[in-house]
């Protein structure tokens, strides 16, 4: 049985089409079963349609604290009986108590080497610290932000003529081969954590 995946996002989607992609492929082991944003403008809600996939809009100006927010949240997940959940570019904090109900189950991609670069802009950080290799990470979501056990990782080259426009193009590139092989390897029960450190079966 393929696993019932939801992706949250907040903007473009272009992680959520890479895999949208990959699940076009009748043997990748999940299925996306819904999209939900928090922005009714978000990009990523036409691609999510033209793939044929429900779409949902939970805005967070609709709801008074994040304890609400989430647990609607919850629900909507419930609802369509969804096993994993996807963060891709979802622009929220979630709350300790909705990442515990889904620990183990959600994964967020972010476009750093982490544990370098956390929150936002972090291609400029990484130019601004002048590191030589940038890249992005796969991670299991816990409650503190951009942290969790790392699933697995993808560098480029930061070269010497680089913008911020410039690396976060080169670095989208590989979030979109890593995040359907990081998807893939979780909806094959296959990431075994020990700690604070994922180990991938072959
Ligand atoms: C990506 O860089 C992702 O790593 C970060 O937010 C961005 C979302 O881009 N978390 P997109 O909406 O998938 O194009």
């Amino acid at each position: 049985m393929k696993k019932r995946v939801a992706v949250l996002i907040s903007g473009g989607g272009t992680n959520l089409q890479a895999l949208i992609n990959a699940a076009k492929d009748p043997s990748y082991p999940a299925s996306l079963s819904l999209v939900i944003s928090n922005q009714a403008a978000a990009g990523g809600l036409q691609r999510a349609e033209q793939a044929g996939i429900p779409t949902q809009i939970i805005a967070h100006i609709d709801f008074q604290d994040r304890a609400s927010y989430d647990a609607e949240l919850h629900q909507a997940l419930l609802g369509a009986q969804i096993d994993l959940v996807c963060l891709a570019g979802f622009m929220r904090l979630l709350t300790a108590d909705f990442v515990q109900k889904w620990e183990g189950r959600m994964i967020n991609i972010h476009p750093s080497l982490l544990p370098s670069f956390k929150g936002l802009n972090t291609h400029q950080q990484a130019l601004d610290a002048g590191v030589k290799l940038a890249g992005c990470t796969v991670h299991f979501v816990v409650p503190e932000m951009d942290a969790g056990p790392i699933i697995a990782q993808a560098s480029v080259p930061v070269l010497d003529d680089d913008t911020e426009r410039t690396l976060r193009a080169r670095v989208l590139e590989q979030e979109h081969k890593l995040y359907p092989e990081a998807l893939a390897a979780l909806a094959q029960d296959r990431l075994i954590i020990t700690q604070n450190r994922v180990t991938t079966q072959s």
